[in-house]
């Protein structure tokens, strides 16, 4: 063979290689987006419900949030776990407008009027849910824990709110709901690789953020940490397999603490035993990592402090607990202690109370009196203990996520730094 005809033969085997290349790049990029597709199918636009016509694809980053309250409609329901303790609820909103964005890890806040046994009629409980997908423009979505009354007090009333959304909210039911907010969500300055850490119901915040990764195909490496006691437990187990199956970056690591004898290790989980940092330390490759944690409030008070201690910066931790936890956030640094002894004065109930500091909230010091305060979260996440300040100044134990009107605060997360007169 002559050298031309040698070099027209090698050409073309390198031309053949990389179109190739491509052809493989191209059906991975299609076999992915329609993988994607099919997990996260679009609901469609939400019925018209007022006989107005919503706009055709809105632009979310640029329609505001609304202020107050907005009347919701349930358009769908779906239990997600083996034990039908979860249910997620797809919402729409009455008005048939577009709905404005949110960022992946923030949540809602619902105002229930629930039957109120002692009285005969109707009390209202207001509670928050994170929103468990990727922001959409024509719905929102929920999943919701059934909350039973706690082991070591049986006879306690099972979760009011919980138990109302599973028992009673069916579709077509009205909600009132806040829009969407919290601290808790993707840095989106990051370029890091991403690890999602969750116990139990934790994983709502984190699946919003793992839905947005794979619908805009984000290169980075995802890590999902899942713990559970057994596959009864665990929700959007397809949903989550089938993303890891066709995600690249994507690692699922589901951790069973009792598995049940039909569970089978490497298929359904692929850890025993409780998630904790000795398994980040053994399955986490070396280098830098964002985290997101969202837990019971025991798994975060051993986690994130770990993290820390195994040299995680903690601008690179993020986390967020569903309730009370001892864990203080560490986005606002305060002091609780005060130096001179201070008054607080519910002005209302006519009474005055020596602040010693073994209260741990004002929330916790107007109820020790008796004092009835709305309360939700208790963790400055609702809003409900939002209380009028009339003179003096407030602390905050952690920065409130829920909005606080001016001349206002969060009792539940607010400790006195003067003499305080408030409203009440
Ligand atoms: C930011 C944020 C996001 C959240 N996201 C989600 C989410 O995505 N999914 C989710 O499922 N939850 C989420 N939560 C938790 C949710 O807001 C509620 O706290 C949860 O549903 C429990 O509310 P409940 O009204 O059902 O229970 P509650 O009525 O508040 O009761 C809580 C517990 O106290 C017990 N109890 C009640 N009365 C007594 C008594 N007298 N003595 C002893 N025990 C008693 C109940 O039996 C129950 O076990 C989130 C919370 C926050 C703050
Ligand atoms: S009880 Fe929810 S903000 Fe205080």
């Amino acid at each position: 063979m002559s050298t031309t005809a040698f070099a027209i033969l090698i050409s073309g085997l390198i031309l053949l290689q990389v179109a190739g290349f491509a052809a493989f790049g191209f059906y991975r990029q299609q076999v992915r987006y329609r993988a994607l597709e099919r997990l996260e199918p679009d609901l469609g636009a939400p019925p018209v419900l007022t006989g107005a016509t919503p706009p055709a694809a809105p632009d979310m980053a640029r329609i505001p949030a609304w202020s107050g309250d907005r009347e919701f409609v349930v358009q769908r329901r779906v239990i997600e776990d083996g034990n039908a303790s979860v249910c997620s609820f797809y919402l729409a909103p009455a008005d048939g407008g577009p709905l404005p964005s949110y960022r992946p890890g923030q949540y809602l806040t619902f105002k229930l009027e629930v039957p109120d046994p002692a009285t005969n009629t109707t009390k209202t409980v207001v509670r928050c849910y994170s929103l468990s997908d990727r922001p959409r423009v024509n719905q929102y979505r929920v999943s919701i824990k059934r909350v039973p009354a706690p082991a070591n007090g049986p006879d306690a009333p099972p979760g009011v709110a919980s138990n109302y959304f599973h028992d009673h909210i069916q579709e077509g039911a009205r909600l009132s709901v806040r829009a969407p907010s919290g601290h808790f969500y993707l840095n989106e300055d990051s370029k890091l690789p991403i690890v999602l850490i969750a116990g139990g119901i934790g994983i709502t915040p984190l699946l919003s953020i793992l839905n947005t990764l794979a619908h805009r195909g984000d290169p980075r490496e995802v890590w999902l940490f899942h713990g559970v006691r057994n596959r009864g437990e665990q929700i959007m187990k397809e949903h989550l397999a089938s993303l890891r199956d066709t995600h690249p970056g994507f690692q699922l690591h589901v951790c069973y603490g009792e598995p049940s004898e039909e569970d089978v290790q490497g298929v359904d989980y692929q850890h025993r035993g409780w998630l904790d940092i000795r398994l980040l330390q053994k399955t986490l490759r070396f280098g830098r990592y964002e985290f997101y944690v969202c837990g019971p409030p025991m798994m975060m008070e051993a986690l994130v402090p770990a993290l820390e201690a195994s040299g995680v910066t903690p601008e690179n931790i993020h986390y967020e607990s569903f309730g009370p936890a001892s864990l203080t956030k560490r986005r606002a640094p305060v002091s609780t202690t005060v130096s001179a002894p201070v008054a607080v004065r519910f002005s209302q109930s006519g009474k005055t109370i020596q602040w010693d500091s073994t209260s741990e909230s004002l929330l916790e010091l107007a109820e020790d009196q008796g004092i009835r305060v709305d309360s939700g979260c208790r963790a400055g996440s609702c809003g409900s203990c939002q209380t009028r300040i009339e003179s003096g100044e407030v602390t905050y134990q952690q920065t409130p996520d829920a909005d606080v009107e001016p001349g206002h605060c969060l009792l539940c997360i607010a400790t006195p730094t003067t003499d305080l007169t408030l409203a009440l």
